[in-house]
């Protein structure tokens, strides 16, 4: 099997698991960013919104709420969620909000079919980050926007130590991306940034070893990237920078 579909496969066991979860659901809610990004997206009007790594929808029904005339899809790797989705929309009977399963590396829409992009938590996940923004940018439509919230490696994280960490866990982490990182991927591609608010994030590991070996083999300079601790064997990254920025296709 190849890598790709191999990190696509570790990722939808692992969120097949998961996402079901209340402790999960608990550590990923939070609904201040959510308003954070509703009212990014509450100065226009949208058609056809896309909602990548849609997961238990956190993003996608709000949208739904918010844009009522428009037509939202969530899409997502991990079919168990997909499948609970679409019963919770079919028993509160929400109009045009629909969630599909998808390969993790091709997005299922025809070019220039949709005005709006979301991806909340979940870009970090995609396999090959060149290939997803060039599709983001094929099915918007000109002057469609994405709005792409994701924790972000500090710039003087030469080394991917916070990557190190997150790949620990096994669910398909592939990096962060630093903010100049992110700008040079979707500027190249055909985009202009628009805006960028920065919020940030803080959360605990499992009690592993694992964390432990790697805590110790980090420096302090190192740890003070992310201020991380370890509180009795919990390793806790008390600070990463979230960037909550949107590009418009050009
Ligand atoms: C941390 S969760 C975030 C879920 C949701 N967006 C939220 O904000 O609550 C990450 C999501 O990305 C999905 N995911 C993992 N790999 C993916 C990929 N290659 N393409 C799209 N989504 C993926 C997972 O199944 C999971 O639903």
């Amino acid at each position: 099997m190849n890598t790709d579909l191999e990190n696509v496969k570790q990722a939808k066991e692992s969120f097949n698991s998961i996402l079901d979860n209340k402790k999960y659901a608990g550590i990923i809610k939070d609904d201040k960013h959510l308003s954070l990004l509703l009212d990014l997206l509450n100065k226009s009007q949208y058609n056809k919104i896309l909602d990548i790594g849609t997961g238990t929808g956190y993003l996608a029904f709000p949208l739904a709420e918010q844009f009522p005339t428009a037509s939202i899809c969530g899409i997502d790797i991990a079919e168990i969620i997909v499948e609970k989705n679409n019963a919770t929309v079919k028993e509160k009977v929400i109009h045009d909000l629909s969630f599909e399963v998808f390969d993790g590396l091709t997005y299922p829409f025809s070019n220039e079919y949709v005005d709006l992009i979301v991806t909340r938590y979940a870009f970090h996940h995609f396999q090959d980050v060149v290939n997803a923004v060039q599709q983001m940018n094929r099915i918007l439509v000109k002057g469609g926007k994405v709005l792409i919230s994701d924790p972000m490696r500090n710039e003087k994280d030469n080394d991917g130590i916070i990557d190190n960490f997150m790949r620990v866990k096994k669910d398909g982490h592939i990096q962060f991306y630093s903010s100049n990182e992110l700008d040079e991927l979707f500027i190249s591609n055909g985009f202009t940034k628009e805006k960028q608010i920065i919020t940030n994030m803080k959360f605990p590991f499992a009690k592993q070893v694992e964390y432990i070996n790697l805590y110790d083999q980090t420096t302090d300079k190192e740890k003070l990237l992310y201020d991380i601790t370890n509180d009795n064997g919990i390793i806790w990254i008390e600070h990463i920078d979230v960037g909550n920025t949107i590009f418009t296709k050009q």
